[in-house]
């Protein structure tokens, strides 16, 4: 999957949510002072960053298999002990963390069930995530690949190729993890454009599965796909705002 991009990339893409989402899923969590922290999947480090204000650098660390993300999160938060790693194997020592937390990451593991696994080994209290509402209201994606499917009937609509994007899929991960009093619910947060063309601009050569569609595009089909996203989005003229919603999990480690 393509998540060697530089953090701009990222933050003109999805990125633009992923504070205001990382508060309102430290919020849900139950994060309490004096807790030490693991973000799994940090990508540029939203997450990660939200988690050093709220606890202290030194009580928060990091994993990531992008070396191009890690290098950024890096950057954004000195003091973290930021890792390359997958959640499948993570580099840390069992009942490390009071609260292991994955943002946009669980529906990208290659192996879901071992990743959830090894939150729950390395966690001690809190296991949480959330993912995006493909299929629903995260309005970002959903107009672009409404827009791409009225120009290709073909692309990949992450609505239907990603996995545990709804709460009865991820509620069950969870407790196929061993993880006790499962609970589930929403985190719906809003990003502001300047305009159509700043909302494009997060495509082409964007992150994840709607940048690597446009990458594929010749020039005309591009065009053909922006007109019709622009459409999805009513056309509009000057700056608007979209919502995005997330499901959200979390569990609590067992005696
Ligand atoms: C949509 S980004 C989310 C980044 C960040 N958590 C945020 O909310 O802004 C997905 C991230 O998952 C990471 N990722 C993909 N497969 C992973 C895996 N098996 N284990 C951990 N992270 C993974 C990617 O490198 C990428 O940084």
């Amino acid at each position: 999957m393509s998540f060697e991009r530089s953090r701009d990339a990222y933050d003109r893409h999805v990125g633009r949510y992923s504070s205001a989402l990382a508060r309102a899923l430290i919020e849900r969590s139950g994060v309490r002072d004096g807790d030490r922290a693991l973000d799994v999947g940090c990508g540029p480090g939203a997450l990660t960053e939200e988690l050093a204000a709220r606890l202290g650098a030194e009580n928060v660390a990091a994993v990531d298999p992008s070396h191009s993300f890690v290098d950024a999160c890096r950057a954004r938060v000195p003091g973290v002990d930021v890792r390359i790693g997958a959640a499948e194997t993570l580099p840390f020592a069992d009942d490390s963390f009071d609260v292991v937390s994955s943002q946009l990451v669980v529906n990208f593991m290659a192996d879901a069930r071992a990743g959830v696994g090894e939150m729950a080994r390395v966690g001690r209290r809190v296991v949480s995530s959330c993912v995006w509402d493909y299929a629903g209201e995260m309005w970002m994606l959903r107009r672009f690949w409404e827009g791409a499917r009225d120009v290709d009937p073909d692309a990949p609509d992450e609505a239907v190729t990603m996995r545990y994007c709804n709460r009865d899929e991820l509620g069950q991960l969870w407790s196929e993890a061993g993880l006790d009093d499962v609970r589930t619910g929403e985190l719906v947060v809003d990003a502001a454009y300047v305009d159509f063309d700043d909302y494009w601009s997060g495509f082409p050569g964007g992150p994840g599965p709607s940048g690597a569609y446009t990458a594929g595009l010749d020039p005309d089909r591009l065009a053909e796909v922006r007109a019709a996203v622009r459409r999805r989005l009513g056309e509009p003229e000057g700056p608007f705002t979209l919502t995005a919603r997330a499901w959200f999990v979390r569990g609590t480690v067992g005696g």
